[in-house]
């Protein structure tokens, strides 16, 4: 996918936002469920898949594979897959647009193939860093061809046969571990990934559920270890994916800081290993509750109600980081409207996401009138007054522009950024989802002297 054209947005200081509303489909799970039905032999079908750009890609790159993959209505999805091992070489190089989590786990799908396959993507996902993943393939006896600095555009080729290895993750990072695991899939023996940190573990609960024999148990130090052994079949599922708790977090933090407001999201995922941001906002005073809590798939879900609150500053241990890792931006713009200094540490997987998000954040308080201080790992908000009336550059980042435009509903004046164009990549339709609450939100022009 080549890079889309900006597309400024601004949302302006808004009266109370009330309603019940759903977010997309959770985008790790959806990548997922498209990633292991193209692994099954039969019929997996998905409903509530996010049907946002970098899920597309994935769907893309399956078919690529050789899987069948249809849509049969909305979020409504069949994949028929080619079972364990059985991926056909792809015709052409895999485009992945600004999606680091589907290329990341498909590269370690291919690597596990005697046959050659080339990733590429957008501008953002051509900067990020793919040598965390592809050196645990390298171990296990993948041939790459990467850019300097192992960034793509790359080329990946199996060994047959490739070798089991018991891995220790270096980072904190639940897509390193599934691609260890995905390429795992198609080697004889068991591989092992030890976790120091937990991170979300989805890849994990779906491969037991699509029949992998898979174990995971707490080892010494704390640490997880997790035992795949290879070559299973995989059953196909249906799969219920949860609406997505990373995005749900904008239009909770939009419903605690516009006053008055008082919004429910309905069905959101509640995995433990995603709920960071909710315990920090409890700790903040937010006043938030769960309500009509169920299971599905295995996992728990919850309608989250978020009524407008007078938050007070907190410290945010590094331990936290994994399970709220995407949501660090927008908890920024909620520390902003909060009394005192939040600090935040622990964040240097943050350098490394769609963007810079720790400088894109810095930059984005500073030129709305919030005092910060961002450390290499670290954040400090000095919140209180959000006087608004910046211009935010996003640098292709979907997360950057719906927490700044989350800013710019309840800070003194508007809030403007460069490009909401990538916002397609995770959360379509989320300026209609916040209008139809209630909150000001449309497309810009830049203003002369603002710069991109
Ligand atoms: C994801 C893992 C996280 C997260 C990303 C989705 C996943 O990345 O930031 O949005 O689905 O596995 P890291 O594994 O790099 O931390």
């Amino acid at each position: 996918m080549s890079d889309l054209p900006a597309r400024p947005m601004t949302a302006r200081p808004s009266s109370a936002l009330r309603g019940r509303i759903r977010v997309p489909g959770d985008k790790s799970i959806s990548h997922r469920a498209l990633m292991l039905g193209a692994l099954a032999i039969g019929e997996t079908r998905i409903s509530g898949l996010l049907e946002a750009a970098d899920v597309l890609s994935t769907a893309a790159a399956m078919r690529a594979f050789g899987a069948s993959v249809e849509r049969r209505g909305e979020g409504l999805w069949s994949v028929s897959g080619l079972g364990t091992g059985g991926l056909l070489e792809p015709e052409a190089p895999l485009d992945f647009g600004n999606a680091g989590t589907g290329a990341r786990l498909t590269m370690g799908m291919a690597a596990a193939h005697p046959f050659a396959s080339t990733f590429f993507g957008d501008a953002s996902l051509c900067r990020r860093p793919m040598g965390r993943v592809l050196d645990p393939l390298r171990e296990m006896g993948a041939e790459v061809i990467a850019r300097s600095g192992d960034r793509m555009p790359l080329s990946l080729r199996g060994a047959d046969p490739m070798a089991p290895i018991a891995y220790r993750v270096p980072v904190p990072s639940a897509q390193v571990k599934s691609a260890v695991l995905l390429a795992g899939l198609n080697i004889a023996g068991t591989t092992t990934v030890i976790e120091p940190v937990p991170t979300r573990d989805h890849t994990e609960k779906m491969l037991a559920g699509f029949g992998a024999e898979i174990d995971v148990a707490r080892g010494e130090d704390g640490e997880t270890v997790i035992r795949l052994k290879g070559l299973p079949e995989l059953t196909p599922q249906e799969v219920e994916v949860p609406a997505d708790p990373s995005s749900a977090a904008f239009l909770i933090v939009a419903g605690l800081i516009v006053p008055e407001s008082d919004i429910t999201v309905e069905g959101v995922l509640l995995n433990e290993r995603r709920t960071g941001l909710l315990e920090v906002l409890a700790e903040m005073g937010a006043d938030i509750s769960i309500e009509n809590e169920r299971e599905t798939g295995g996992e728990r879900l919850g309608d989250i109600r978020a009524r407008a609150s007078r938050l007070k500053a907190v410290e945010v241990p590094p331990e936290r980081a994994p399970a709220m890792i995407d949501e660090y931006p927008v908890l920024a713009v909620a520390a902003s409207f909060a009394e005192g200094v939040t600090l935040m540490y622990g964040l240097e997987e943050l350098r490394v996401k769609e963007s810079d998000r720790l400088a894109a954040v810095a930059a984005g308080l500073t030129a709305n009138g919030v005092a910060c201080k961002e450390g290499a790992a670290s954040l400090a908000v000095t919140g209180g007054r959000v006087p608004g009336g910046g211009t935010v550059v996003t640098h292709m980042d979907h997360r950057i522009a719906m927490s700044f435009l989350v800013m710019g509903l309840a800070a003194e004046k508007p809030v403007t950024v460069d490009d909401a164009a990538m916002i397609a990549t995770s959360f379509p339709g989320f300026a209609e989802l916040l209008a139809g609450l209630g909150g000001t939100i449309g497309g810009a022009e830049l203003t002369a002297g603002d710069t991109k």
